[in-house]
C-alpha cells in the first residue's frame, strides 16, 4: 500500500482543502493528511450538488421569511446559489479538494457572494442536509430504474407475444416435466418485476420525508417553516423526530433491498438463458450486438451479458449487506459511519443501471430456435396427462399416479416412447391405459388442458399479456 509522503503525513500546512472548512475554531492544529484522506467524501458524494444546490435555495427561503436573512441577502444567496451551481454544472467538482459536497458548494458561494455566505448554513447542520440531499438524490434514481425496468418488462411482454405459440418442456429440479409456451417462460420472468416496481412505489412513499430542519440531533433554532420547506422540495411528509430523522438511513436500507431484489430476479433470468443459449439446449440465440467471442475459440458466441447479469446480483447483494451491517450497532442520531451509505446505494443504482439496458438489449435481440424447443418435447411429459384421463375415468389420482409410474418403467425398459408402449402391455397394467392413450391428442392439448387462471394455456397467457402490457405501460414516480 502506498504510504503518504513522510514531509506531509502529520503536518497542519493548509491545503486547499482547508482553506475553506465548516469547523475548526476549537482546534489549534488542523487535521493530519491521513485523517483528511479518510474523512473527506467529496469523491463520492459530489454526486450530490444538484440536490445540495436545491435543498439551500430552499433553505435560503425558509430563512427569508423568520427574518434571519433580508430580501437583499436572500437574493443575493439565491442568485449566488444559481451561479454554483452553473460552476458545478462546468465541473466545478472535478479534483476539488473540499471535505464534502456541502463544504465545496459552500466554499462556491464565498467565492461568488462573499462573507453573506456565511449565513447560509443558520439553523441548519449537515446531519439535516446530507440525509436531505440523499433522499432527494434516491427519488430521482429510483424513478429512473423504474423506467428501465418498464422497458425491460416491455421487452419480455413483446417477446412472450411472439413466442405464445412455441412450445418446449417447461422444468422444475432441472428437470423436463410437463410442456409450456415459451411466452409463458417468458412472463415468468416479467412478473417479478411488476413486483419489483410496486416495492419502489412503496419505498419512494418513505423516500419522500423531508429531514431538513432537523438541525444535528434537536431540531432547528430558528422557526423555519418545515412544512413550507418540504412543498418547496417535493417531499410528502415532514420528519417526526428530529434525532431519529438525523440518523435514519431505513430508505436507502429498503432502496438497496428493492435493488438487490431486481438484481436477483435478473440473475434468475440470465442464469436461464446462459442455459437455453447453449449448445446442449439451443433454444434461443443471441444476437450479434449482444454476444462476445473467445480470444482463443473461435467458435464461441459467449453470453457474458447474461453471466454479467448474473454476477452482479452478488455485488447487489454485497451493497445491502454491507449497509446493514454498518447500521446496526449506531445509536439514534448521525454517526460518521453513515457516510458509508452514499457508496453503498450509488454502486448498487449504478451497477444496475448498467445491467437493466443491457438485459433489455439481449432480450430485444434473442432469436428463438422453436424446432429445437418442439424437439425437447419427449413423450414422458404426457405422463401427467396420462394420470389425469384416468382420474377421469373414475381411478383416484394417487392410483393412477402409481399406474402411470408403472408404464414409465414398461417405456424405459422396452426402450420405446411413454406413448409407444405396447396396447397389450398397457392394458395389462390397466384396462384405462389403452383408451387413455388413444386420448392422447397434440402436445398444444396438453397445454391447453391447463386452463386455469395463470397456467400455460393460451387463453391464461393472453390475459396475463394484457395485464403486464398494462403494468408496463405507465412509469411511475412522483
Ligand atoms: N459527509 C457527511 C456524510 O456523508 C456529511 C454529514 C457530516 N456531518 C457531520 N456532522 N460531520 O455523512
Amino acid at each position: 500500500m502506498a504510504r503518504p509522503p513522510e514531509t506531509e503525513s502529520h503536518t497542519t500546512a493548509p491545503s486547499p482543502a482547508a482553506a475553506h472548512q465548516m469547523w475548526g475554531g476549537r482546534f489549534t492544529l488542523g487535521p493530519s493528511q491521513a485523517l483528511d484522506a479518510l474523512n473527506r467524501s467529496l469523491p463520492v458524494d459530489h454526486r450530490l450538488w444538484p440536490q445540495d444546490v436545491a435543498a439551500s435555495k430552499a433553505w435560503v427561503h425558509a430563512l427569508g421569511r423568520v427574518g434571519v436573512l433580508t430580501p437583499a441577502e436572500e437574493t443575493q444567496l439565491l442568485d449566488g446559489l444559481d451561479h454554483v451551481a452553473e460552476r458545478l454544472a462546468d465541473g466545478a467538482a472535478v479534483g476539488a479538494a473540499d471535505e464534502d459536497v456541502h463544504t465545496l458548494v459552500e466554499r462556491l458561494l464565498y467565492e461568488e457572494v462573499g462573507a453573506v455566505a456565511g449565513k447560509l448554513h443558520t439553523g441548519r447542520s449537515r446531519n439535516d442536509q446530507v440525509a436531505t440531499d440523499l433522499r432527494l438524490w434516491t427519488l430521482d434514481a429510483i424513478d429512473q430504474i423504474d423506467r428501465e425496468l418498464a422497458l425491460l418488462g416491455r421487452s419480455l411482454t413483446a417477446r412472450a407475444a411472439e413466442g405464445i405459440d412455441l412450445l418446449l418442456p417447461g422444468y422444475t429440479h432441472g428437470q423436463r416435466a410437463q410442456p409450456v409456451r415459451w411466452g409463458y417462460v417468458l412472463l415468468a420472468h416479467a412478473w417479478p418485476l411488476v413486483r419489483d416496481r410496486q416495492r419502489f412505489a412503496d419505498a419512494r412513499r418513505r423516500v419522500a420525508e423531508l429531514p431538513l430542519g432537523s438541525g444535528a440531533l434537536a431540531g432547528s433554532g430558528f422557526a423555519v417553516d418545515r412544512v413550507l420547506l418540504k412543498e418547496a422540495l417535493g417531499f410528502r411528509s415532514v420528519s417526526a423526530n428530529a434525532l431519529d430523522a438525523t440518523g435514519d438511513r431505513d430508505f436507502v436500507a429498503e432502496v438497496a433491498f428493492a435493488l438487490a431484489l431486481v438484481g436477483t430476479h435478473l440473475s434468475r433470468l440470465a442464469a436461464e438463458l446462459v442455459l437455453y443459449s447453449s449448445a446442449e439446449f439451443g433454444f434461443v440465440r443471441l444476437g450479434d450486438e449482444f454476444s462476445t467471442g473467445s480470444s482463443l475459440l473461435p467458435q464461441k458466441r459467449n453470453p457474458d451479458v447474461f453471466e454479467l447479469a448474473r454476477a452482479k446480483s452478488g455485488r447487489l447483494l454485497g451493497d445491502l449487506v454491507a449497509l446493514l451491517t454498518t447500521l446496526k450497532g449506531l445509536p439514534a442520531g448521525y454517526s460518521k459511519d453513515l457516510q458509508e451509505d452514499k457508496a453503498l446505494l450509488f454502486d448498487a443504482f449504478d451497477t444496475l443501471g448498467l445491467v437493466l439496458p443491457a438485459t433489455t438489449g439481449a432480450i430485444e435481440t434473442l432469436s428463438v430456435d422453436a424446432d429445437r424447443m418442439r424437439a425437447a418435447l419427449d413423450a414422458s411429459l404426457r405422463a401427467t396427462d396420462l394420470a389425469d384421463l384416468l382420474v377421469e375415468s373414475g381411478v383416484p389420482f394417487r392410483e393412477s399416479h402409481r399406474l402411470v409410474g408403472r408404464l414409465v418403467r414398461e417405456a424405459e425398459h422396452a426402450g420405446v416412447p411413454l406413448d409407444r408402449v405396447p396396447g397389450p402391455v398397457a392394458a395389462a397394467i390397466h384396462p384405462g391405459l389403452g383408451a387413455a392413450l388413444a386420448q392422447l391428442g397434440t402436445w398444444e392439448d396438453s397445454v391447453e388442458s391447463r386452463a386455469t387462471p395463470g397456467g400455460a394455456s393460451r387463453a391464461s397467457v393472453l390475459s396475463q399479456l394484457e395485464s403486464l402490457r398494462a403494468a408496463f405501460a405507465a412509469t411511475g414516480g412522483s
